[in-house]
């Protein structure tokens, strides 16, 4: 029996896009937020969920809790009971970092949580020091062995917490957790992204009284038991929506970007200004105009937490910066591993330095070639270099990208751009 291995897809460059494409919605709202549907006895349903692979194992792995999962198109309904099973499969959770903020899910439901340590991925170590403060802080014993930490709380109280580095799973878990315990919490020097102040009117709905989120200070006042029917529509993903801005601006097309909040790019269309391509916003959409020579005014980009320049669009970007007239320093403040892309876009010919967590770019020409991708911005970003290059571009590893980034060739045909997909069977 034949079994999928991967795909790839197979680019012909240079290629410039003009159209429009519509953004789904944001996979890293829809992780914390089904999560979330497990502290509340009731039934959820989601609309805007994005068909990425991350939804598809959450959803797997809620159903496995004994969650009833159904499924139509970019809805999903679930039904929450009164009992939930406590076991995570280990596979799964090695599968998905995300996991780990079914800890904070299902502690208050079930009072002990065996979850397998989630373990580093390629653009970092990835450590939850932050998660198992926020756990004892609740009240929980935290034991960790081998490499299975197994969290447990017999009784959860309200707490004030403040959080050493801003995480964005690590709030979201504190979020989750002091939603279902009654009293008062305070959680500083929370994280500030927009998929957290959709966590938190998720949370609302369900009765629970959140102020700051946002904010560097969240005040929370939860209740014991939470027991509501609910429905939420998860925000647009503002990284999907940045990567095809980049896209346009990397081809020099004229492309509108819809059903986005460009509010959530503030950062990306500043930097982009500066390298001199032309952006017009509404409230729902970007319209970029792109050209085939920029005279940037940019030097550097520096990562940093909402709403700085988002890490999650810095390799997409560095795709762009092989376009520009002058060097372009990027640096990567938030993970201590993410220039792989680079690797794999010097056999296209990009000329960098890598220094630390600075890396600088040079105006590159960049010619098709065979790559592979290693993490999922990652994988944007080649596509990108691949719409540049000039020759055809073969990118292995496809499953990445899969996890992030719903229909990608229908949304590359919508701005007439053409990627051949292959399917690798062994
Ligand atoms: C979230 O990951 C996103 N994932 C990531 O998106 C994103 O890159 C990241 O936030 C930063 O914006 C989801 O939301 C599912 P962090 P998260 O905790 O929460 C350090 C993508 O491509 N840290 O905000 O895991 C950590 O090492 C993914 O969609 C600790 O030191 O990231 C990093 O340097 C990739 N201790 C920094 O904080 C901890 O306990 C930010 O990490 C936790 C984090």
């Amino acid at each position: 029996m034949k079994k999928f291995i991967d795909d790839s897809i197979v680019i012909e460059g240079p290629q410039i896009s003009k159209g429009t494409v519509r953004i789904g919605g944001a996979k890293n709202s829809a992780l914390p937020i089904i999560a979330a549907s497990l502290i509340n006895i009731g039934k959820v349903k989601l609309t805007n969920i994005p068909w990425v692979s991350d939804i598809d194992l959450l959803l797997q792995i809620v159903s496995e809790l004994g969650v009833g999962v159904f499924r139509e198109n970019n809805i999903v309904h679930l039904s929450v009971g009164d009992s939930l099973e406590s076991f995570i499969n280990p596979d799964h959770v090695r599968r998905m970092r995300a996991s780990i903020l079914l800890v904070g899910a299902l502690l208050p439901r079930v009072g002990k949580v065996n979850i397998a340590k989630p373990g580093g991925c390629s653009i970092g170590v990835r450590p939850i020091d932050q998660h198992l403060k926020v756990f004892a802080s609740f009240g929980a014993e935290i034991e960790e062995k081998n490499d299975f930490i197994k969290v447990e709380a017999r009784k959860l109280q309200p707490t004030n917490f403040s959080f050493n580095v801003k995480t964005v799973t690590g709030t979201e878990n504190a979020l989750m957790l002091a939603s279902s315990v009654k009293g008062k919490s305070l959680l500083l020097n929370c994280a500030q992204e927009p998929e957290i102040v959709d966590l938190a009117s998720f949370l609302k709905k369900m009765g629970v009284k959140i102020k700051g989120a946002g904010s560097p200070v969240i005040e929370v006042e939860g209740s014991a038991l939470l027991s509501n029917d609910i429905t939420h529509s998860v925000i647009p993903d503002r990284i999907e929506a940045g990567t095809y801005v980049i896209v346009a601006a990397a081809t020099g097309g004229e492309v509108t970007v819809l059903d986005c909040i460009p509010e959530h790019l503030r950062s990306l269309i500043y930097t982009l200004r500066k390298v001199g391509v032309e952006i017009e916003t509404t409230a729902n959409t970007i319209f970029i105009r792109g050209k085939e020579r920029y005279n940037s005014q940019l030097n550097c980009v520096k990562t940093s937490p909402y709403p700085g320049f988002p890490t999650d669009l810095q390799a997409q970007f560095c795709a762009l910066a092989t376009k520009l007239d002058k060097p372009t320093t990027v640096v990567e403040t938030i993970f201590e591993n993410r220039f792989q892309h680079l690797k794999e876009m010097k056999k296209m010919g990009a000329n960098f330095l890598i220094e630390g967590s600075k890396a600088v770019i040079y105006p590159s020409l960049l010619l098709g070639a065979k790559v592979a991708a290693s993490d999922l911005r990652a994988s944007a970003s080649l596509v990108i270099s691949a719409l540049i290059a000039h020759g055809t571009t073969t990118i292995t590893n496809l499953h990445h990208l899969r996890r992030g980034y719903e229909k990608l060739e229908e949304k590359l045909a919508s701005l007439g751009v053409e990627v051949h997909s292959e399917s690798l069977i062994k």
